[in-house]
């Protein structure tokens, strides 16, 4: 079947097969292995994906649901090839990753958050990476992360406002 998804910004037509996982047609279809796939049964968040606005299992969709669907994956979410978006940069700073292998995902589940709630509180945050796992950190440094993130993102928004941006 003929699919339209916009991924990162881009509009692309795939031809996925009805039963194809969007965790697959991402990775193989679009070519955009930075979307993980662990469990594939819903359990780890390794496969996390932004689907118009939420956090979403890309294990757990099937392409053919999201056409016409804004998604996001780790690809999309630095400004440029080569450089680290805020959020990413903060994983790095308070060591919020060591493997890697569950990041793309927590990165996705903390921009999500981040889009609606500026100063979130740690049993937010918690909450927002509570369908992630993470096998290396003890999640304390993931927090961090996103605590760091979240106050960068509110001190650029109030010196942008203060340029008159
Ligand atoms: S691969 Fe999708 S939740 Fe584990
Ligand atoms: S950094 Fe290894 S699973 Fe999270």
């Amino acid at each position: 079947m003929k699919t339209e998804l916009t991924i990162n910004g881009r509009s692309r037509a795939i031809d996925v097969e009805p039963r194809m996982t969007l965790l697959d047609a991402l990775r193989d279809a679009a070519g955009l292995k930075g979307t993980h796939a662990g469990c594939e049964h819903g359990v780890c968040g390794a496969c996390t994906v932004i689907v118009d606005g939420d956090a979403v299992r890309s294990c757990l969709m099937f392409a053919v649901q999201c056409d016409g669907m804004e998604i996001t994956t780790i690809e999309g979410v630095a400004a440029d090839p080569g450089e680290l978006d805020v959020v990413q940069d903060s994983f790095c700073e308070t060591h919020g990753l060591q493997c890697g292998y569950c990041t793309p995902g927590m990165v996705l589940a903390a921009k999500a958050l981040l889009a609606v709630e500026k100063d979130p509180s740690d049993e937010q945050i918690r909450d927002a990476i509570s369908g992630n796992i993470c096998r290396c950190t003890g999640y304390g440094q993931i927090v961090e992360a996103i605590r760091l993130a979240a106050k960068r993102l509110r001190e650029s928004n109030t010196a942008a406002m203060e340029a008159g941006e």
